[in-house]
């Protein structure tokens, strides 16, 4: 049972109260944390594809609205363990070390092999999005970036396939889609290297290269900056529905699910990116003032709030374009610009740049501490766990993660990527609610500042809504999440079982952990 090893509760608790962090965060300020870091890449980007459907997808036209509202209700189940562990469990590495205290080291080095596809994986999303909208603010300066610089291969070359079938059906090529016309015109424009076009994105690269260059330095997460961030990210929403809704043709609202509930299910499997960052508001459960009161205020309230205006967001948007034009990356811009209103299009690209940047900060900065939280229990390498004599941040891991990010979103299609986030940040969520069962059968006795209600009710309807959820993703979804998961289970056998700290410790080495205190924030 060596595999199945866990942490004591009781030893968590005593180093996070160690840990020095200050109960100042009130329930409008948790709320605040969640809004600022659920708002994003999904709003402003998956909701296109979701509408008008993509390849090997339908899409759920303007039915979207019902997903929004039953994602929102799937991530409030898992939402409800996540504060019930983080009221608990108050450490940094959030669902991994949730799992280390209940289902054992196995599960928990599943876990946070997991959350690099939450993390990492989610931010190549963010980061292709960020190029998109940054390109349509540059188109509307009158300045191009060249597309071979700004595409991905895969793109490039279905766009280039797309009118090649067009030409040889004699259908004019001006009828395809704006964005097939510049995938092709990247594909034949790139230069070439050994006969292969040579396409990637540059502006992702470069905006993932000054994240990380910041959070080397060391950014403060000042409630100060979190604060501008959200009002920002809802002054540009706000702005979009106040200038979208005077252009409502409500006859676009019809069909309302042009591929009936399968279209809305798939739809919700991809737009669930959009809720994804919840779960921050658990990990700041040692900085809050009365985590029993505010943890699920804020959790609920801030899916509550974004709910709503994703809703009105996605019946606005498609009401001012029919469902089938919306299938870009850029999907805000798209409708504006689809009805000649190209200075809207541009505040909204500019609204969407600093709502993308703010995610890639939260999310960038969040990896390299669960990669530090690993190495210090030994399943990952001790120069993970390394910090910088100067600015005080673990600079190793920020800088991999860098150019792991910065690496795939170069190259990546953003709807792929988007899909493996989902499945597997579903795949973690459901490891949490098993956990909470689990954790409530085994040490019922434990003081739980947070409880989720109806145990064993509110986890189960968490776990069979994230696999309804996880079921609408494509089959090679699913087995690009499982190579993923081989992957990591030969890392853990290679490295992790040797030298996890408890399993040295159950072999009788004593273990002296060189490991400094936390990264400074
Ligand atoms: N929810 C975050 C976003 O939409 C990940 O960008």
């Amino acid at each position: 049972m060596a595999l199945f090893v866990r942490k004591l509760v009781g030893e968590m608790a005593e180093q996070a109260e160690q840990s020095g962090l200050r109960r100042v965060l009130g329930p409008w300020q948790l709320t605040a944390l969640g809004v600022g870091a659920i708002i994003g890449a999904g709003i402003f980007s998956a909701t296109g594809t979701a509408i008008a459907g993509g390849p090997g997808h339908l899409g759920a036209g303007p039915g979207l609205m019902l997903s929004y509202v039953g994602v929102a209700v799937a991530c409030g189940f898992a939402a409800l363990c996540y504060a019930e562990f983080a009221s608990m469990i108050p450490e940094a590495g959030s669902a991994y070390t949730y799992a280390y205290a209940t289902l054992g080291e196995l599960i928990a080095w599943i876990i946070g092999w997991d959350l690099i596809i939450e993390y990492a994986v989610g931010n190549i999303a963010v980061a292709v999005s960020w190029s998109g909208y940054f390109q349509e603010l540059m188109r509307g300066f009158g300045l191009a970036f060249p597309e071979w610089l700004a595409s991905d291969y895969l793109t490039a070359s279905q766009g280039a396939h797309a009118v090649q079938a067009a030409l040889a059906q004699h259908v004019p090529v001006a009828s395809l889609p704006v964005e097939v016309r510049g995938a092709a015109d990247a594909f034949a424009a790139a230069p070439r290297l050994l006969g292969i076009p040579v396409i990637f994105n540059l502006p992702a690269i470069l905006i993932v290269a000054a994240i990380t260059w910041v959070l080397v330095r060391g950014v403060r997460e000042s409630a100060w900056f979190n604060t501008a961030m959200v009002v920002v990210k809802l002054g540009f929403l706000l702005l979009f529905l106040a200038i979208g809704t005077a252009y409502v043709r409500p006859e676009n609202w019809h069909p309302f699910m042009p591929h009936g509930l399968k279209g809305v299910w798939v739809g919700a499997s991809l737009i669930f990116f959009a809720y994804i960052g919840f779960d921050a508001v658990s990990t700041a459960a040692e900085e809050s003032r009365n985590p029993k009161k505010d943890m699920p205020f804020a959790i609920i309230a801030s899916l509550i709030i974004t709910t709503i205006l994703y809703v009105a967001v996605t019946a606005v948007l498609t009401g001012l374009v029919p469902w089938q034009a919306l299938g870009t990356a850029e999907p805000l811009a798209t409708a504006f610009v689809n009805r000649g209103m190209n200075i809207s299009a541009g505040l909204i690209s500019f609204g969407a740049i600093v709502a993308t940047t703010s995610v890639l900060l939260v999310f960038q900065l969040g990896q390299p501490r669960i990669f530090y939280s690993m190495a210090r229990d030994g399943l990952l390498p001790p120069w993970a766990a390394r910090i910088h004599p100067r600015y005080h941040t673990p600079h190793v891991t920020t800088i991999l993660t860098g150019i792991f990010v910065a690496g795939f979103a170069a190259v990546a299609p953003i709807g792929a990527v988007i899909e493996l986030t989902n499945i597997g940040t579903l795949f973690a969520f459901i490891l949490v609610a098993i956990g909470i069962i689990v954790l409530r059968w085994r040490e019922p006795g434990r003081t739980r500042p947070f409880r989720t209600p109806l145990v064993p009710l509110v986890p189960a309807l968490a776990v069979l809504s994230c696999l309804g959820l996880a079921l609408g993703l494509p089959w090679v979804t699913w087995v690009r999440f499982a190579v993923w998961l081989v992957i990591g289970l030969v890392i853990y056998f290679m490295y992790g079982r040797k030298h996890s700290v408890l399993q040295r410790r159950l072999r009788g080495e004593t273990v002296q952990t060189s490991i400094p205190p936390g990264p400074a924030h």
